[in-house]
């Protein structure tokens, strides 16, 4: 057997006194899809923050391309090819698209490497290019979600996470969101995507997990899941 792009085994995260995640489990392949379900408040972004770094779990292990992360900070994730796409997309108002796609490369010091990404963000996000001028805060909220990934794209990650991909968008630029992670996939990058649209996030993965009170409660390849009576019933309204 291959080793995983990512392996998260037990994990544990709390805010202070308040736990919120208990036992959190979850493997990524190398290439793959993977998505996180569950309702609002089940500890899905919270598994992202400490997946990235932003907080230090309680316990448990977090394994990246084989190599056991511990007390890392962000960067060391970023270093190690893992980026965060975060919940609202937390772009930077005053600066233009450009550079906030930019920001996202502000790692990396192969200009030429830089060069061609960004490119590749724009010809994957052709409205970027157009509005690569303009302040990022006055893009329609699809495009605001197209400048967050694509700056997530311009640090070159192995593995994009990706917080509430639709959230607030209508079904025709979740459509086009979805077909350029596909490419995006298909060139390589593995990608963790929370998403709560179910039936979306199904169709698009090749593997899920139910979070359910800071639990993973239920994975498996998403044809499967999408079978689930019990998921059907909780999550499709089936
Ligand atoms: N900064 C925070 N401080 C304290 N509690 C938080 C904080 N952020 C989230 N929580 C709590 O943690 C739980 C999980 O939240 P979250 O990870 O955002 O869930 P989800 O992304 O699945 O909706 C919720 O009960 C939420 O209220
Ligand atoms: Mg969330």
């Amino acid at each position: 057997m291959t080793t995983p792009l990512l392996q998260v085994s037990e994990l544990a995260v709390a805010y202070g006194d308040v736990q919120v995640v208990w036992n959190a489990s979850l493997t990524v392949d190398e290439g793959a899809v993977v998505v996180l379900i569950g309702s609002n408040g089940a500890g899905k972004t919270t598994i992202l923050r400490a997946l990235s770094g932003l907080i230090h779990p309680v316990s448990g292990q977090i394994v990246l391309a084989g190599e056991l992360i511990d007390a890392a900070s962000p960067v060391d994730f970023v270093k190690r090819g893992l980026i965060h796409v975060p919940e609202g997309r937390r772009l930077f108002p005053g600066l233009s698209v450009w550079d906030n796609l930019m920001l996202g490369a502000y790692m990396r010091s192969d200009r030429e490497a830089v060069a061609r990404d960004i490119e590749r963000v724009f010809s994957l996000f052709p409205r970027l290019r157009e509005r690569r001028r303009q302040d990022a805060s006055t893009l329609s909220g699809g495009e605001q979600q197209m400048c967050a990934i694509g700056r997530g794209l311009m640090a070159s990650p192995r593995l994009l996470l990706i917080d509430e991909l639709s959230l607030g968008l209508a079904p025709k630029v979740v459509d086009e969101l979805v077909a350029a992670l596909r490419k995006v996939n298909a060139e390589g990058t593995s990608l963790l995507v929370v998403e709560q649209d179910v039936a979306t996030a199904l169709e698009f993965a090749d593997h899920a997990y139910i979070i359910d009170q800071g639990r993973t409660v239920r994975g498996g390849a998403a044809a499967v899941i999408a079978k689930d009576p019990a998921v059907r019933a909780a999550y499709l309204g089936l």
